[in-house]
């Protein structure tokens, strides 16, 4: 099996296991079924062997995790393999690399839904060569992030925050024509706004996305687009930045923006609240900063309080459920960052899109 095990460690240990317990299901079920179980991953980017990039953490915080003995490169009931980054060919997906991780294997189940928008020898080069299937994670993932791109509920509405326009202006595209409205907040905001005309002062813009947000602000869906009214500024990019709020008009220009104001977090919470579909990913603020955790802490609670369909993607949304203690509040909480924004950006996932053949 691929599961996507590439969770963030911190001094050597496994710092946020969301990922591991959502994979551990599917792995125990086959064990159960009475398969030989074998999993693999990658972990972090390494350019070639890397010790600080092992599984072998991974793999003992699994242990930790199920019933079952989860043991790194010997048997267990689920056998855990190196990083799949150490080895030559991975993420060029060679055809020699590919053969190597099948051979032995009789079926290989993806359920690596965070990797499958990469083109890798583990996630495309052995479904080419063994018989494959989909696994349940993968299936619930493409089944709730594919709500959005069919006919969902309405009022639909996708939040998106993060640093960069750059990041999300795929799904931007893709979905602005689709939704009733789309909040905007987190750094990439300031963009938005300066290409309003607005001084931001020392905030955060990408000058060379200034042309294409003034065309979707210009665009036949501009009206969908709702932007702070509000932000919460600091004298210097700090943790202890004196927090001071501001009217998004009013940016003073020696100030950076850091979170959307209290009046934009209630105002967003509202048009959650009064919506039956809604996709978000991206924290409003600097959310590890507790004087700049009050956006990102408005959209959790209020997508945790929404009755309709609520679905977060990407990790620092996921870590500021979990901060709050509302993981289990939100309909759908994705594996998935860059996989769940290329899926809903419209593109044709690698690695599912190979596994096509096998459909009987
Ligand atoms: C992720 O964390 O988004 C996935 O595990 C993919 O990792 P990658 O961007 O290094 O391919
Ligand atoms: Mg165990």
């Amino acid at each position: 099996m691929r599961s996507d095990l590439n969770v963030p460690l911190e001094d050597g240990e496994v710092s946020d296991d969301f990922r591991l317990r959502s994979a551990l299901p599917t792995l125990e079920r086959l064990v159960a079924s009475g398969a030989a179980v074998t999993v693999c991953s990658h972990l972090g980017r390494p350019k070639g062997v890397d010790p600080g990039l092992s599984l072998e953490v991974v793999a003992r915080r699994m242990d930790e995790l199920s019933d079952y003995d989860v043991r790194f490169e010997t048997a267990g009931d689920i056998t855990v393999l190196e990083n799949t980054r150490f080895l030559q060919g991975e993420t060029s997906n060679e055809p020699d690399t590919a053969r190597q991780m099948a051979e032995g294997f009789d079926l290989f189940v993806q359920d690596a839904f965070g990797s499958v928008h990469r083109a890798h020898a583990s996630t495309v080069g052995v479904a080419e060569l063994i018989e494959s299937a989909a696994g349940p994670l993968l299936d619930a993932e493409l089944a709730a992030l594919g709500r959005f791109l069919g006919e969902p509920d309405r009022p639909y509405t996708v939040v998106l925050g993060g640093a960069k326009v750059s990041d999300k202006l795929g799904v931007i595209e893709n979905l602005l024509p689709r939704v009733d409205r789309m909040l905007v907040g987190g750094g990439m905001c300031f963009t938005f706004l300066s290409a309003q005309g607005m001084g931001v002062g020392r905030s955060l813009v990408q000058e060379d996305m200034l042309g294409t947000v003034c065309d979707l602000l210009e665009g036949p869906d501009a009206h969908k687009i709702v932007l702070p009214v509000d932000i919460a500024v600091g004298e210097e990019f700090s943790e202890s930045a004196t927090r001071h709020i501001v009217l998004a008009s009013e940016i003073p220009d020696d100030s950076i923006g850091l979170d959307i104001g209290p009046e934009t977090g209630a105002g967003y919470w509202e048009l959650i609240g009064s919506s039956a579909s809604v996709f978000w990913n991206g924290p409003m603020g600097v959310f590890e900063w507790e004087s700049f955790r009050n956006g990102t802490e408005h959209i959790a609670r209020a997508m945790a309080d929404c009755d309709g369909f609520t679905v977060v993607g990407g990790g620092d949304s996921a870590a500021a459920l979990r901060l709050l203690g509302l993981e289990g509040a939100v309909s759908h909480l994705s594996t998935g960052g860059g996989a769940g924004l290329e899926l809903l950006e419209g593109r044709i996932l690698p690695g599912v899109a190979v596994l096509e053949r096998w459909v009987r």
